[in-house]
């Protein structure tokens, strides 16, 4: 089968870098076309260094990389450098990127690059606040039923919120931009807290990544060690989350995760819950599904897919 075609929208971010680096050691499966930067975690100028950062790590110079939209719809942007650090990707020292930026836009090149494949043929794979996205529905509706699939990080439903008692970051920071994701119409699979905070980066799986003993592998330990501490603190947890990289991982071996197709709304007006993800798990309501919410994996499996995908760069 041929390689499935893939947009990754991101704001690395320690597991957006891990989630691409899993995507780009994935020829087979994956075809990755581009990455398009937007700011989330830190600022627009710090995630579009880092989307490059990344691909010299992997030695994929020739992904191309783009600059996107630097601040959500309509409100001021909340990064999260308390968890990612100053750089966003602190931990490793790797290298500033020679590799250029391209010059068109992120939206423009989402909407233009929609237009001229085949139709049914793109995965968006959002692994930061939608503002890209949406904005790319917003000026071009006709790219909608183009689209093969959306597959997104963000949300919560059993673990409520990370950044406030009631959201998760990517969607806290844009809601008005999920609402717009999430009312499209496109297949959309959702991977919320409840299953990403299932994939914990425990010291035997950092260890792992160390012994590869490759610059890959051990950027991706450091990477973890430094993302690990917020978690620990916070939660008590064992390790790191690694969010994002569950996005690829899916799109690689969607038989590692489950979780039900249901309707999934987002708060944008309530002062207290503003970016929740109201997610109809129990099928409460008739409102139409709208999203696969994906609650569990396996993890084993999961940690390793990508420790042998990560001793392939
Ligand atoms: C999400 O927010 C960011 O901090 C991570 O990169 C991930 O995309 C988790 O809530
Ligand atoms: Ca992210």
């Amino acid at each position: 089968m041929a390689a499935r075609k893939i947009i990754i929208d991101t704001d690395p971010g320690q597991d957006d870098a891990v989630a691409i680096l899993l995507a780009l050691a994935s020829p087979e499966e994956l075809d990755v076309l581009a990455l398009t930067a937007v700011a989330g975690n830190v600022p627009l100028d710090l995630t579009a260094k880092n989307a490059r950062v990344i691909c010299e790590l992997a030695n994929k110079v020739d992904v191309p990389v783009y600059a996107g939209c630097d601040r959500p719809i309509g409100r001021d942007l909340v990064t999260a450098e308390h968890v990612h650090g100053k750089t966003g990707l602190d931990g490793p020292d790797l290298p500033d990127p020679t590799m250029p930026l391209r010059d068109e836009h992120a939206v423009d090149y989402i909407i233009d690059t929609l237009r001229s494949e085949a139709s049914g043929t793109i995965t968006l794979c959002p692994l930061g606040p939608l503002t890209n996205i949406a904005t790319a529905l917003q000026r071009a509706p006709d790219i909608a039923e183009r689209v093969q699939q959306i597959v997104l990080m963000g949300g919560a439903y059993f673990e409520v919120g990370n950044i406030t008692p009631a959201a998760e970051f990517n969607i806290y920071v844009d809601p008005e931009a999920a609402d717009i994701v999430f009312k499209s119409g496109i297949d959309i699979v959702v991977m919320p807290l409840d299953v990403t905070h299932k994939a914990l980066v425990t010291k035997p799986r950092n260890d792992a990544f160390r012994a590869l003993g490759t610059p890959t592998g051990i950027a991706v330990a450091q990477m973890t060690d430094f993302f690990e501490r917020f978690d620990k603190e916070k939660y008590g947890s064992e390790g790191a989350p690694l969010h994002d990289p569950c996005v690829t991982a899916y799109l690689i071996d969607p038989d590692l995760f489950t979780g039900r197709h249901i309707n999934v709304e987002i708060e944008t007006q309530s002062p207290l819950t503003r970016g929740m993800t109201v997610a109809d798990w129990w099928r409460v309501t008739d409102r139409p599904p709208n999203a696969t919410f994906i609650g569990d994996l396996d993890a084993d499996g999961f940690f390793a897919l990508l420790t042998e995908r990560l001793a392939r760069l």
